[in-house]
């Protein structure tokens, strides 16, 4: 049977219906960018379809490009239908579409500010958004501080009268520690820190929030989650493609900047966690700050024995023969920039004393593979034969955040025949079958909940703090000294990386 508006809302009220952000206005900076067109409209699109966004609401886009209000939704609706064709309802489309708006202007320009106030004041009156604002960066990290330093003028970070004022930050939170603490004292000069949403999209996978689930919601795994059990921990960020057509900003920022700093750091920090005392933004966060207080501290002159830097050249993936970095389009040709890197981390508390985290990730690998792989100590004693249990690996527990998103346990069992070999195979769990529903798209769930005024599944300025502080040896020290190490495209990346491993007695899961 079909619900009525009446009886939805009662339902809400009841908490037996998911929560609807209250009315307000989403305001793009970057609108006409790729960004906005690729990942935040159509995230935005998918809560109308699903009626999680309130009637009362709009979305507004600046840019410098010249558009009117109909040239602009027609973009968006292009990107929209060339990202799902033939998939796109017309009704919901026309529904969501009026609430689009555009405004264009230099966001440099003080004038920008006062014509954007008098615009969302007006959406107010007319579409009954009620000064409720979240204003997203979607243009180029240089311009993040003026825009919040304007929109500070401009009296529109103040909350008053209940009204909410939330600001959205793209990574990269700035480009070392210095730099990031001087962007985070540039948005509290005009945001407090709980109007500040600092987007990592990995937090808003479903596979990464699992390994939360996986971990605190089942009896078996936790008592085990530790030194005494786990031998070592690898987490992989595997990419087939290279750079495309990406390279200048590649040029500037190379691996560890671009995924070490922010998606590894807060995979490490879930998979090490305490349990936090409750799953809201606080507990939470504070258990990833101290993961990240607890990753010891890499000394200037150890990086090389912890660190291995690396860049692809040309080579063969999936039977294609790709460019070098260095051929690609907008790199130099001498670039030292790393597409590949691979560190030895450690975690110093209680829980994982001595056990090495072992970090990776590459472009031009041989496969698209991000996971945790869990690695537990070898059986104290086994009374088979040696010759029954050649085949016998170690314990190993794979979560797969993408792709075939799952998590296998590695088990040794008996070869049935005759005899006693015995062999290890893998118990599978595939998300995919075990769950009927579509998985959201990370920005979905992310913006909803910024809308909902949860910050749980964002980067608080220490935790982006917290991550530049280790890395910023390693950092100081390559860019002093130490060449980039090369490995052919579609390999596994470099041969130190493997001698990394091979010095502890160790060697890389091949995903
Ligand atoms: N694209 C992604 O998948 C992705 C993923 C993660 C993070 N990010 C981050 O998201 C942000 C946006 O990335 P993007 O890829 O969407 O960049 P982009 O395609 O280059 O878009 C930049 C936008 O900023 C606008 N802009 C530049 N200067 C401006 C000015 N002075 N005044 C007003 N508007 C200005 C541009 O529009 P006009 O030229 O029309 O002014 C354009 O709309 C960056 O911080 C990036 O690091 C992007």
């Amino acid at each position: 049977m079909a619900t009525t508006q009446v009886q939805e809302n009662v339902l809400r009220e009841e908490g037996r219906l998911p929560r609807t952000p209250e009315p307000g206005v989403v305001v793009i900076f970057g609108a006409s960018g790729d960004l906005t067109r690729r990942k935040i409209v159509p995230a935005l699109y998918d809560l109308a379809a699903q009626r999680r966004l309130p009637m009362e609401f709009a979305v507004v886009g600046i840019s410098r490009t010249k558009m009117s209000h109909d040239e602009f939704r027609e973009r968006l609706r292009k990107a929209l239908e060339e990202q799902r064709p033939g998939q796109v309802s017309e009704e919901v489309w026309d529904s969501f579409s009026k609430g689009i708006f555009y405004l264009p202007g230099d966001s440099k320009d003080p004038a920008t500010y006062e014509e954007l106030k008098g615009f969302l004041k007006k959406l107010d009156d007319e579409r009954g958004t009620e000064g409720n604002r979240a204003f997203y960066m979607a243009s180029s990290p240089s311009l993040f501080p003026t825009i919040v330093e304007r929109l500070g003028e401009a009296g529109m970070s103040r909350e008053e009268d209940g009204h909410y004022s939330r600001i959205v930050i793209e990574k990269p939170f700035g480009r070392d520690l210095k730099s990031a603490r001087e962007l985070n004292n540039d948005i509290r000069e005009h945001f407090r820190e709980d109007q500040i949403y600092r987007i990592d999209h990995y937090l808003g996978k479903e596979t990464v929030q699992n390994i939360l689930a996986l971990r605190f919601s089942n009896g078996i795994f936790e008592p085990i989650w530790n030194q005494h059990y786990v031998d070592h921990v690898q987490i992989t960020v595997a990419e087939d493609i290279g750079v495309g057509t990406r390279g200048a900003f590649y040029e500037e920022a190379g691996a560890l900047r671009d995924i070490v700093q922010n998606h590894m750091m807060q995979v490490l920090c879930l998979t090490a966690m305490e349990p936090p005392v409750a799953f809201d933004a606080e507990s939470v966060r504070e258990e990833k700050v101290k993961v990240l207080k607890a990753v010891r501290p890499i000394p200037r002159d150890e990086v090389k024995n912890v660190a291995v830097r690396g860049q692809y050249d040309r080579g063969w993936v999936f039977g294609k023969e790709v460019r070098g970095y260095r051929e690609e389009d907008d790199v130099a040709p001498d670039s030292e920039t790393e597409t590949y890197v691979a560190l030895k981390l450690y975690v110093d508390n209680w829980r994982w004393a001595g056990v090495p985290f072992y970090v990776r990730t590459g472009k031009r690998l041989p496969k698209k593979a991000t996971e945790i792989a869990i690695q537990f100590h070898k059986t104290p004693h086994t009374p088979f034969s040696g010759n029954d249990t050649q085949g016998l690996e170690p314990n190993l527990l794979v979560i797969r955040i993408q792709p075939e998103e799952g998590v296998s346990l590695k088990i040794g069992a008996k070869v049935p025949g005759s005899g006693f070999e015995i062999r290890s195979v893998n118990m599978d769990l595939l998300y995919g079958t075990a769950f009927s529903k579509e998985v959201p798209d990370a920005y979905q769930r992310l913006l909803l909940d910024m809308l909902l005024g949860d910050p749980t599944l964002f980067i608080r300025a220490d935790e982006a703090e917290g991550a530049w502080r280790i890395l910023e040896p390693v950092m100081e020290s390559w860019a002093q000294d130490g060449e980039v190490a090369h490995y052919p495209a579609g390999t596994w990346g470099p041969e130190e990386a493997d001698k990394l491993l091979a010095r502890d007695g160790r060697e890389w899961r091949r995903p």
